[in-house]
């Protein structure tokens, strides 16, 4: 995984709008969270480090590789997507890329397909991504660094402490990072890898979470209009989703242990994707699951959308000392609405 060096605190974000580190912990479990702080590194510039720490992992180097999947919702450009300039920044020349754009499903997307893709043969080894670069989502202004990090700590204007505070509940929610893994063809009969994925969607919920404008079913597919009435910036519906991801994670869980002739009991870990501390917590109620079971960092990071995964993954096979043999399942929640889960035997 890879984060950007900035950390933003709650009570950094304090400095810009009306919030407070108790609202945000209270609501949302969420401490901090990483900011790239100047344009030009992008999702794509934090998935190079990530993609290259996992690929020395697997004691690879990009020639390896015959397939990149780059899971984001927040890509450099409008297009192209970003897995093929992935895989031209690695070095790659006879790669094929897809881009996968379903936001904080976006990764166990990306696990469905490659697992389908290397039992079907077509590919013995591919680079799955998830990277985001949400600062740059949120109309922040200009002396925001400078009120955030510098030493005057000058207040902003007030016009934009009015502006970001009536984006207070969608602004403190999402941070930067990436993760990456790389899967691998098994044929040694050993029983590890995926045994089973859930995978659901409803598109009727896709008014819950979206960006109502910036799109080509207008003419044109962006104006200055648009961007005056804020409908480039995301529509949160907080408490539906809520709602939703506490009912809808445990039965995807559950129905993924089902498929594989397994229970909660031979479960050794369960990441989450991480939107919001209190989902997870009902997540983990709901499926009477021990502290031991799952793994959080949404405190440190804040949503990161299709990275929360991997940068769990990443954190919990050391923090959790997870080994070969051990059964983890997957699960996430995100804009489309997409939902499901997948398990893996390590
Ligand atoms: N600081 C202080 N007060 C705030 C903040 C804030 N950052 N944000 C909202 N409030 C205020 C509201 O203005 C409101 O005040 P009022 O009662 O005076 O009107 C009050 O707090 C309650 O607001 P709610 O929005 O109802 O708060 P809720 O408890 O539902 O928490 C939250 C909001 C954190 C967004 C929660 O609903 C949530 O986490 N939902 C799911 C998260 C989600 O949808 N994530 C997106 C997935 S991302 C993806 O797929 C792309």
């Amino acid at each position: 995984m890879y984060v950007p060096p900035r950390v933003v605190t709650n009570e950094m974000l304090a400095r810009i709008m009306e919030t407070s580190d108790e609202w945000i912990v209270q609501r949302t479990g969420i401490k901090e969270r990483r900011f790239l702080s100047e344009p030009g590194t992008g999702s794509l510039g934090l998935a190079v480090p990530a993609a290259e720490a996992a690929l020395e992992d697997a004691g690879l180097t990009p020639a390896g590789i015959d397939f990149v999947i780059f899971a984001t919702m927040t890509p450099d450009l409008y297009f192209p997507g970003n897995g093929g300039m992935l895989a031209s920044r690695l070095g790659m020349k006879h790669t094929h890329a897809l881009d996968i754009r379903m936001q904080c499903a976006g990764f166990l997307s990306g696990l469905h397909v490659a697992d389908a893709y290397i039992r079907s043969g077509i590919y013995q080894r591919i680079l799955l991504v998830g990277s985001e670069a949400h600062s740059g989502l949120m109309p922040w202004p200009k002396n925001v660094w400078d009120a955030m990090w510098g030493d005057t700590q000058e207040p902003c204007d007030p016009a934009w402490f009015q502006r970001i505070t009536s984006l207070r509940d969608r602004a403190v929610l999402f941070g930067d990072g990436a993760g990456a893994v790389v899967l691998e063809a098994n044929d040694s009969g050993d029983g590890r890898g995926f045994t089973g994925f859930f995978m659901r969607t409803d598109g009727a919920h896709w008014d819950k979470l979206h960006v109502p404008g910036v799109g080509c079913r207008f003419f044109p597919y962006v104006s200055q209009e648009m961007i005056d009435r804020g409908d480039a910036l995301p529509i949160v519906e907080g408490r539906q989703v809520f709602r939703l991801a506490v009912h809808l994670m445990p039965e995807a869980v559950l129905a993924v242990l089902a498929e594989c002739g397994k229970t909660i009991d031979d479960l050794k870990l369960l990441l989450m994707h991480q939107a919001n501390l209190r989902i997870n917590e009902g997540v983990q109620k709901a499926l009477h699951l021990p502290g031991e079971k799952v793994f959080n960092n949404i405190q440190k990071y804040g949503n990161t959308t299709a990275a929360t995964l991997p940068m769990a993954f990443h954190e919990a096979r050391t923090e959790r000392g997870l080994k070969e043999g051990d059964l983890i399942v997957f699960t996430a929640l995100g804009a489309g609405l997409h939902w499901g889960a997948g398990a893996l035997v390590l």
